[in-house]
């Protein structure tokens, strides 16, 4: 059967052509969510994907289309994602095999509460997954946050509203405690949730960054760095 796409059946034009059309579509996001997300979740799931033997087409495919019409933006619905994706690779005629491992990979991918437990079937999901985790850890992860925040309008920190450990999706979804309490219930737990031992092995300075920069956040709220008695 020839269809119209025809021409661009081939792995790297596929991809190729994905990466422009994710590149289009989250161009103007300001909620950390933005193409270079997408390119740094790509790269790195690329270097893990050869680390750890996985197969790089539905990892690029899943990598690039993780976030193409997130939940958080959809007004919760978690099936906005894998559809969107699975219609854009319908369109370029990918198999329907791939297709169906890639949106399974994008609709467990998201962090679901601190005690929801997840586990994602492939090692080509672990993968993708473990990138998309590395990079809301370490220093672009603290910028992401405050990015985050400021676009769903949250405060930056009040000592009165403490963090919550989610017991469900549904709550941790319906949440919105001011940005530091994230790194509690998410980002400083992320380094050991992480599904492949290449990504663990980066994670370790990203996740002492991090930590030390929540405790000097800290340090600086209380005053405890201010010595004027000269
Ligand atoms: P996930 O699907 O696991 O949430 P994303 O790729 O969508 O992963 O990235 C989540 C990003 O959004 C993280 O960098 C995180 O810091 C930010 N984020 C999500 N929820 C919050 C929140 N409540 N406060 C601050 N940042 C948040
Ligand atoms: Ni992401």
């Amino acid at each position: 059967m020839h269809s119209r796409n025809v021409s661009c059946r081939n792995g790297p034009e596929i991809i190729r052509r994905t990466a422009e059309h994710v590149r289009n579509v989250l161009a103007a996001d300001s909620s950390g969510h933005d193409w270079f997300h997408i390119e740094r979740v790509w790269n790195m799931a690329k270097k893990l994907a050869a680390a750890e033997g996985a197969d790089l087409y539905v990892v690029e495919l899943a990598a690039l289309l993780h976030d193409i019409a997130d939940w958080k933006f959809h007004g919760g619905d978690e099936t906005a994602g894998p559809r969107a994706a699975d219609a854009w690779m319908e369109s370029l005629s990918v198999a329907p095999e791939i297709r169906e491992h890639v949106c399974d990979i994008i609709a467990n991918l998201s962090f679901k509460g601190a005690k929801v437990s997840g586990t994602m079937a492939t090692l080509e999901g672990q993968v993708v997954q473990d990138a998309d985790r590395l990079d809301a850890i370490g220093a672009i992860g603290i910028a992401r946050a405050f990015a985050y925040g400021g676009h769903a309008g949250r405060g930056l920190y009040d000592p009165a509203i403490p963090p919550v450990l989610h017991e469900s999706f549904a709550a941790y979804k319906k949440n919105d405690g001011p940005t530091l309490n994230h790194f509690y219930e998410k980002l400083l737990l992320l380094k050991d949730r992480l599904n492949t031992s290449s990504a663990r092995q980066v994670a370790q300075e990203r996740h002492d960054f991090m930590q030390a920069f929540v405790d000097r956040f800290l340090s600086e709220w209380a005053g405890d760095d201010a010595d004027c008695s000269d």
